[in-house]
């Protein structure tokens, strides 16, 4: 017998549906040939995706000018719910002058197939260098997401979207858990608390370490990595969902962790993505998300604890979603473990911590990470991973 429990509210109350029925899917084929195409880019794709399985409940489309513009400028929907990432439609001024409001647009993926509907209700011009400055705090090209938003179009396509089809991931079929499944997956374990963990990265010791400070209060982990859209130079998605499965493997109890895929994609925004981050969380069932140092950074583009800092300027029950905020973390060579500077009495030089860059360098050239820095057995599978792919 299961235990019931109850589940946390999605945002804004409603787990939103957007998946067409097979009947809405039919009628929409019948009009599919003749309906006005847009061609989605891999990022729009999995926005499309995420909106209609709920992960981004409570949007039903992309952004009309009313939400994008609170949401630029005060990290609300127009209603005044948390949000902190505009979730647009993109395109030329060709392509939206081709497209007439209050009618269907067929959209389709980025090798032209047919995979979900717009119904148009708005098209509107809108100021990208403020949306990337507001959103990114700088607006360097050489950011990765302020690089995204500066090559798209410069119209905004809004109105709500059918996904016509929910298919299987390609790579990680048994790793596709949405919105709707992992909170039944809760309540069928039981789980009164569940802590989501985001990330880009191959597992290390100090994600390791976080999450099981998290798990020591909480009832399950959703270990749940991004492997949707990612800098060009950030380990591909399936040598890192290698990593996640031996770890699970050696070092943790199986009962306690669901991993799962994150299909959307990365934007690099630091602060406002770790809000965005834990509302797509909330949005799947957890209760608490992990924050920990420079959440979804890129180079020095955010302080160290700017991602924790912005939970500060929400209402704890608006958000709704508890934020457990994590210093950086090392190994600590006096103590022999893993720890922060809040937990060890280590002088700089007695810590382990390598930066990312530094891991991958490492990787190119062939060399092991430390044990200090990244279990054996994964650093083994990264190594090797990494030598077939270069
Ligand atoms: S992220 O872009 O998805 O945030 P990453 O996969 O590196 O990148 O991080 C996943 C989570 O672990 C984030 O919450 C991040 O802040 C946290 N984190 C990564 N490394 C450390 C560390 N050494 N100490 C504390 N937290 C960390």
């Amino acid at each position: 017998m299961t235990r019931q429990v109850d589940v946390i509210a999605p945002h804004g109350g409603h787990l939103v549906n957007r998946i067409a029925t097979e009947k809405e899917k039919e009628e929409f084929i019948a009009l599919g040939e003749s309906l006005p195409r847009v061609r989605l880019d891999e990022k729009a794709v999995s926005d499309l995706v995420m909106i209609a399985i709920g992960g981004f409940s409570p949007l039903q489309g992309f952004m009309d000018q009313k939400d994008y513009k609170t949401v630029v400028e005060y990290m609300r929907l127009a209603n005044g719910l948390p949000w902190s990432i505009p979730i647009t439609l993109s395109v030329s001024s060709e392509v939206a002058d081709s497209l007439n409001i209050d009618s269907w647009v067929r959209l389709d993926d980025t090798e032209g197939h047919f995979i979900g509907v717009l119904a148009l209700l708005e098209k509107y011009h809108y100021d990208k260098a403020n949306e990337i400055i507001n959103v990114y705090k700088t607006n360097d090209l050489k950011h990765p997401g302020v690089q995204v938003v500066d090559q798209q179009g410069e119209i905004n396509l809004a109105g709500p979207i059918w996904l016509l089809e929910r298919q299987a991931h390609p790579l990680f079929p048994q790793y596709q858990v949405d919105p709707q499944v992992s909170r039944e997956l809760f309540q069928e374990r039981g789980w009164k608390t569940i802590v989501g963990f985001q990330t880009r990265n191959p597992i290390h010791r100090a994600h390791e370490y976080i999450q099981k400070c998290a798990l020591e209060v909480v009832d399950g982990l959703f270990l749940h990595p991004l492997v949707g859209v990612t800098k060009s130079d950030d380990i591909p998605a399936d040598i890192r969902m290698r990593c996640y499965e031996i770890l699970l493997e050696n070092y943790f109890p199986p009962e306690r962790v669901i991993l799962a895929i994150n299909p959307s994609a990365m934007r690099y925004a630091g602060p406002r993505e770790a809000i965005f981050h834990a509302i797509i969380r909330k949005n799947y069932g957890c209760t608490h998300f992990i924050v920990g140092r420079d959440h979804a950074g890129v180079g020095d583009y955010y302080g160290t604890y700017d991602a924790q800092y912005i939970f500060d300027q929400f209402k704890p029950e608006e958000l709704g979603i508890v934020p457990m905020k994590f210093e950086h973390a090392f190994y600590c060579t006096r103590t022999q473990q893993m720890a922060t500077t809040k937990t060890s009495p280590s002088r700089p030089e007695e810590r382990i911590h390598l930066s990312g860059t530094k891991v991958r360098e490492m990787l190119r050239k062939g060399e092991l990470p430390p044990p200090q820095f990244s279990r054996p057995e994964v650093a083994a599978e990264l190594t090797k991973a990494m030598r077939v792919a270069n």
